[in-house]
């Protein structure tokens, strides 16, 4: 019998330095955001893992709401078509200081377009991005945001599992962030 491990070509982060690295983005943003009260705007499925840690590492007042927007068609690991909306979030935003938690910024296109649809249309009192992982050198032409709280950066140009991240809807309940062999593509 196959195990999820027997595909992973070597571990990036072990569950140790990716806990360690959220408590300090969450001692980040609760310095930030003292006297607000943040809602956190997870981008399912990617970032529920990351967003169930960092939300526990955050120690001032703040609430939580889902968006689901997909990239990814199947089991291509390119992205294939426009960034198209899914869930949208349970209520207004206007007038909250709105972090939107996201599992990997590669493109960029993804949070480009959700950071459209939710600046100008709905209002909200402040828009940042946390972002668990950073792909700087996939950044597609035209995409002009940038993350402002990024766990790790300057992750390879490799596909990534692992810790919410999917290949094919699979990988995402091993605890740590690895690459993905070949071979399992
Ligand atoms: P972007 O629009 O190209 O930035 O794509 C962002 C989304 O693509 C992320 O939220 C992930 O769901 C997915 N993605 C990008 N790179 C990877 C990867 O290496 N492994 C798994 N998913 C990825
Ligand atoms: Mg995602």
């Amino acid at each position: 019998m196959s195990r999820l491990e027997d595909n992973v070509d070597r571990i990036l982060y072990s569950e140790q330095q990716i806990q360690d690295r959220i408590k300090e983005l969450g001692a980040q943003i609760s310095a930030d955001y003292e006297g607000k009260k943040p809602l956190l705007v997870s981008v399912l499925k990617g970032s529920v893992v990351f967003m169930a840690d960092l939300m526990r590492s955050i120690t001032i007042p703040c609430s939580i709401d889902f968006m689901a927007i997909t990239s990814y068609p199947g089991e291509t690991t390119v992205a294939l078509h426009e960034p198209k909306l899914l869930k949208d979030l349970d209520g207004s935003i206007s007038g909250m200081d709105v972090i939107i938690v996201e599992d990997i910024f590669d493109s960029g296109k993804t949070l480009q377009k959700l950071c459209e649809m939710l600046l100008k249309p709905r209002n909200p009192a402040s828009l940042r991005i946390c972002t668990l992982l950073d792909k700087p050198d996939r950044r597609a032409k035209g995409v002009t945001i940038k993350p402002d709280y990024v766990g790790f950066s300057n992750i390879p140009n490799e596909f990534i599992i692992g810790y919410g991240l999917d290949y094919n809807q699979l990988y995402r309940n091993l605890p740590y962030i690895g690459i993905l062999k070949d071979s399992a593509k």
